[in-house]
């Protein structure tokens, strides 16, 4: 039997889809590229934004086509558009099969046979990679209730997975060839507060830390107001912990912040980049921001600009706000600012950053960077050139020797806000 997963959406979706990866080939079954050819599809959906549901439902009107075409396989929804009620989704879409929750694989392996598999099928050890970077998710849900944010309403409240359980995990896949693992959650700093004497992240990455074959570990996102002093000194002293915070700021605004109930104003979120940057010197530090969000004026989107000015992350994420139906911002604010207003303050922060991105990375022109290679692809003259990220998370294409999972030493020769080009040297960097 062959299936097919198709995934949007964040690192937690990924790292979701991977998992029932490896519970349909633990069974026999194996993973096709095309719909077309599988008796069972995934859609692993995702509902951040309007135009993230809208990719899933043009998805699913051609697995419609290819039912009435006379194909026989079974379709399943599952991910974030799939809420505590399916009743909705299952009247507007009747020719899906099974409707399943994050990481509730459960009513999918039921539709294709398999009825009770128990919990033991999925154990720490489960999931397989032949990659050498690897997710592992270590907290679930969200507690935070942003009021533009869906999240909390289809992840539900946050559930920290045991120290042991995740040390696990990542052994198992250090000892399958990982390398770099980057830890995952909504606001990744919650980890632990719900556990038994309350392990926060630095005290799981300082446990982690002694896995041999892991020479790398990340974690994603970070929440502001979460991040302790504790926590950024682990990440300080820790060797193999990389030198890169993605902490969103969503707003340069305090009245902003507010209507977005992020919890922190501008100074706190000042004071944490201080920090970090005064303790990891050199760190890397990217962000989220979103702009047009209910009532946002001009003033109050120029001090989002302002403060990127000021702040020179290596990159932004920018999305125009979009109104999520179920949360709070949709039932008491209104969705007022005009879409052209949002696209072109989406395009002067992409501006800006491109700017700012271009600036960070020309610094690193005849530098030599290591090099955690992931895999090959050609450039765009048809050459093959091996690719992988440094600790500071820059995308680097070098030619040369190499083998997936190596730490190359790059030295770069070739800059642009987006990735780095170069000439990698023989010698792997040992660990
Ligand atoms: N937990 C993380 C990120 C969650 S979602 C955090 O607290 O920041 C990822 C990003 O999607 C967010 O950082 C935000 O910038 C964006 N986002 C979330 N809801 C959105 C909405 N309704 N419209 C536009 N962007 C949104
Ligand atoms: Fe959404 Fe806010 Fe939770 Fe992030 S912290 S997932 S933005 S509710
Ligand atoms: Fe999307 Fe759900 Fe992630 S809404 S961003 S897939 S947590």
């Amino acid at each position: 039997m062959r299936y097919h997963i198709w995934t949007v959406g964040c690192q937690m979706n990924k790292a979701d889809s991977h998992k029932l990866a490896s519970g349909l080939d633990k069974l026999g079954w194996s993973e096709v590229a095309a719909p077309e050819e599988a008796d069972l599809v995934v859609l692993n959906t995702c509902s951040i934004r309007e135009h993230a549901e809208q990719r899933a439902m043009s998805k699913l009107g051609t697995l419609k086509k290819l039912r009435s075409e006379g194909r026989d396989f079974k379709i399943a929804v599952m991910g974030c558009m799939v809420g505590p009620k399916t009743g909705d989704l299952r009247r507007q879409f009747p020719y899906v099969d099974v409707f399943a929750r994050p990481q509730q694989f459960e009513p999918i392996m039921e539709a294709i046979g398999y009825e009770d598999l128990g919990g033991e099928f999925w154990p720490a050890t489960f999931v397989r990679s032949e990659a050498p970077t690897a997710y592992v998710p270590i907290v679930h849900g969200c507690d935070k209730f942003c009021t533009y944010c869906i999240v909390p309403y289809r992840r539900g409240r946050e559930r920290s997975r045991t120290v042991a359980d995740v040390y696990e995990e990542v052994a198992h896949l250090a000892a399958s060839g990982v390398r770099e693992v980057t830890l995952l959650g909504q606001t990744v700093e919650a980890y632990g507060h719900d556990l038994d004497g309350t392990p926060d992240l630095g005290d799981l990455l300082r446990t982690l830390d002694d896995i041999e074959g892991i020479a790398r570990f990340r974690f994603l996102t970070s929440y502001p107001k979460d991040m302790t002093e504790r926590i950024i000194d682990a990440v300080a002293e820790l060797p193999k912990v990389c030198e890169h915070f993605n902490i969103p700021v969503q707003s340069g605004d305090n009245d902003v912040l507010e209507r977005m109930r992020r919890g922190y104003n501008i100074e706190l979120y000042r004071e944490k980049v201080a920090l970090i940057r005064s303790r990891t010197p050199d760190v890397a530090i990217t962000t989220d921001v979103i702009v047009g969000f209910c009532g946002e004026t001009d003033a109050e989107f120029q001090r989002s600009y302002d403060l990127l000015e000021e702040l020179q992350f290596d990159k932004v994420h920018v999305a125009a706000y979009s109104d999520r139906p179920g949360t709070i911002a949709h039932r008491e604010l209104a969705d007022d600012i005009p879409q052209e207003v949002k696209m072109a303050r989406l395009q002067r922060v992409e501006q800006l950053e491109a700017g700012i991105s271009a600036r960070i990375n020309s610094r690193l022109l005849g530098e030599d960077v290591e090099v955690l290679v992931e895999g090959r692809k050609p450039n765009a003259d048809g050459e093959q050139r091996w690719y992988g990220r440094t600790r500071r998370d820059k995308l680097v294409h070098f030619a040369g020797d190499a083998t997936p999972g190596d730490l190359v030493s790059v030295r770069i020769d070739r800059t642009s806000p987006w990735s780095l080009v170069g000439t990698g040297k023989k010698t792997t960097v040992p660990t």
